[in-house]
This record gives structure tokens, sequence and C-alpha cells, in this order.
């Protein structure tokens, strides 16, 4: 008899951090992976089922679950993702399951919460179930790091930051790491106490001079780099107050209006595909509500990576950085810190099923 029992492994919010989960520097590599293969077209990804109880912009208010399947894989290209200086191969698929509910904040509760499951290439039977917030705010704060590292001017020095909550402190982690020259962080958050506990918890992580600022236009106007990561459920974003040649990362839906895409040289999503599929994303309103055209979106970053496209054409381009999210951004993550948490024996082993189809003995009406 061949034995038909699996085991999988369990992966909690503190084993992920043990098999370097906040290690924003390795994040980079694995969300650059994914960006390369997206590019190359050596993906599955599947637009997103999104439960929400209204319209999109419900999702602020009362809250929305996602379901996020993808298939990631690399084998036909570890030549380049070596030369890249990038992670090898994934070659299996998985899928991130992510509730957000925005009332959670009150009872001290996080907003989002995520669960990724890690299936084995061979036979599609979990290997891994893990926490997958933390691999979602890495990811995301990574998305724009790579995003800045080839859009942003690389002389950048002024970084205006909007939002100082998990997303805030990931965009900031990894937008500094991809543009090391970035000296100073004004970070403006509506609530100025997270502000403030953001500039005594990053300074020094950041290695930049973290300045709180009282009001949003502060944080923009001589910033050559911005990222907006809010809650905000109606636009406050100025186009005048942009300088020639930023670079603006929003991954947050509602802060810049649709209108102001008309003052980008370079519009860039993550995929076009899933930004339209969600219909969330100020690109796809802009070009929805008529302000720009569909022609206008330069392009999916991933090319730009893959060296398909070219990224910013000149030191003064205005570009702007608008991803949805892609679930192989979680499952390259996720795939990464499942194989450090087996190389240091991190997490728990949890039988899955003992027998294969053993629980039909127990069948009963
Ligand atoms: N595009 C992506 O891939 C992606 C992935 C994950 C999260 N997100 C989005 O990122 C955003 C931030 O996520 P989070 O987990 O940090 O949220 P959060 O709820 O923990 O924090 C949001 C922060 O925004 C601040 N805020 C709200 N309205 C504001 C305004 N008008 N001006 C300035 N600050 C304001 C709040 O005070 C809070 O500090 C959310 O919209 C989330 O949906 C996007």
């Amino acid at each position: 008899m061949p034995d038909t029992s699996w085991s999988l492994l369990y992966l909690s919010q503190e084993d992920c951090v043990a098999a370097g989960g906040a290690d924003m520097s390795e994040t980079l590599k694995a969300v650059e992976r994914s960006f390369f293969l997206h590019g190359v077209g050596d993906y599955i990804q599947p637009g997103k089922p999104v439960i929400r109880w209204g319209d999109a912009s419900t999702e602020e208010t009362t809250g929305r679950i996602m379901s996020m399947p993808s298939y990631l894989g690399g084998n036909n290209f570890k030549e380049q993702l070596h030369l890249k200086g990038l992670l090898g191969p994934v070659q299996t698929s998985g899928i991130k399951f992510i509730p957000s509910r925005p009332e959670n904040l009150k009872k001290g509760l996080p907003r989002a919460t995520a669960i990724i499951i890690i299936l084995d290439p061979v036979t599609f039977i979990p290997i891994c179930v893990m926490d997958g917030a933390i691999a979602s705010a890495m990811r995301t704060g990574a998305a724009s790091g790579v995003a800045a590292k080839y859009l942003a001017n690389p002389d950048s020095t002024v970084f205006g930051l909007v939002g100082a909550s998990v997303q805030g402190m990931t965009q900031a982690a990894a937008i500094k790491a991809a543009v090391p020259n970035l000296e100073t962080l004004k970070i403006f958050d509506i609530n100025q106490q997270s502000s403030l506990a953001f500039a005594e918890r990053m300074s020094q992580k950041l290695d930049m001079e973290v300045v709180p600022v009282d009001n949003v236009r502060d944080a923009f106007i001589d910033s050559d780099v911005i990222s907006t990561a809010t809650m905000a459920r109606e636009a406050y974003v100025d186009p005048d107050w942009y300088k020639k040649g930023v670079f603006h990362a929003e991954i947050s839906f509602w802060d810049t209006p649709p209108s102001a895409l008309t003052v980008f040289d370079r519009i860039f999503v993550d995929d076009w595909y899933q930004v339209k599929h969600h219909g969330v994303d100020v690109s796809w309103r802009a070009v929805n509500e008529g302000h720009i055209t569909e022609e206008q979106i330069s392009g999916e970053i991933g090319e730009v990576v893959a060296g398909k496209k070219i990224g910013r054409e000149s030191e003064s381009d205005k570009i702007f950085f608008n991803p949805i999210g892609m679930g192989i951004h979680d499952l390259s993550e996720a795939y990464r810190v499942y194989q450090n948490a087996l190389a240091k024996s991190v997490g728990t082993m949890l039988t899955y099923f003992k027998r294969n189809s053993g629980w039909l003995d127990s069948l009963s009406i």
C-alpha cells in the first residue's frame, strides 16, 4: 500500500517573521521576479472575485473579501532571473484569500487579514498554509519599490508619503531601499497621531529625515517621489502640486481625481486586465470617464522589468504608477518565505489527512 497521508506546513505571523518575511530587500527580489515573469508571460492570473455589499466605494466602508488565485513559472527563464539578481523559479500555484473590514480598527484588530495557500506543483495538494497579511503588505510596498527603481529619477532626494499606517510603512521601506538617494520623507496622515507615530517608528529604520507635515499639500510640493496609501474616500490631490520629473505611486483608490491623470507623461499599471476587471483604480476610472484614452496607459511595469518597454523617457517626465495588486506577487513572496521556513525548520507541520478517502468509512445518513 502506498503512503497516502499528507502533511502541510502552517506558518503563523510570528513564523513568517522568523522566516525572513519582514526583510524588504528580499521581498523586492521576490516581487521583481513576479514582475519579470509577468512581463515575459510565464504566469496565470484570473480576475479576482470580490464580495462587496454595494458599489466599489463601499470597499472603504463596509469592506470587501477578495480571492486571488495564481500560477507562476520561471523554469524557462532561470538564466535571466539569475542575471538580474532575482530569486529562482517558482513553478507552482497558490491562492491568497484577503478580507478587509475597516471597522475592525476600532476594536484594535487589523483592517485586512489574509491566508495564503501554496500547492504542491505535481499533485496540486496544499503544502503550506500561512498568514498572508505580512506578505500582502510587504509585496505591496515592494511593487512600488520596483516601480520606483525603474521609473523614478535615480537622484530623487525628497519623498512625500500620504497614509501612515501599515501600507504607508512598507511603501516607505521599499521605496527607500529602491531609491537610496532619498534623504527626506514628508509624512501626512489625516490622523496626526499616526503621522507622529510613523515618524517615531520609521526615522531610524529608514535612515532618512522623517518630517510630519500639517497638510497634504506640503507632502506633495517639491517631492520627487510620492506615494499615496490611505483609506481616503474622496479625492484630495491637486495636479498643480506635482513637480517636473515626479514619480507618484498610488496604491489606494480614491486619492487622486481621475481628471488629474491628464498631467502625466507616462502612466503604468501592474496588470491592465486586472485593473479593468476590478474597476476601482483611478487609472481605469480616468479612461472610463473619458479624461484619458486607453492608449495613454503606457504599459505594465512587468514589460519594463523584462526590457520590453521603456519606463522613463526623460528626466522631466511626470510618471504615475497605479497597481491593483497581483496574486502572483503574493505567491512569489509566500514561496520565498515558505522556502526559508523549510530551510530554517520554522513553522508547524500539520496532518492534512492520514489516509486518502479514509473519511468515507465514517459516512452516515
Ligand atoms: N493596490 C494594492 O496592491 C493594495 C494592496 C494593499 C492595500 N492597498 C490599499 O492601501 C490602502 C492603505 O492600506 P492600510 O492597510 O495601510 O490601511 P489602514 O486602514 O490601516 O490605514 C489607512 C490610513 O489612511 C489614513 N487616511 C484616511 N483618509 C485619509 C486622507 N484623506 N488623507 C490622509 N490620510 C488618510 C488613515 O488615518 C490611516 O492611517 C487601502 O486603501 C488598501 O486598500 C492597496
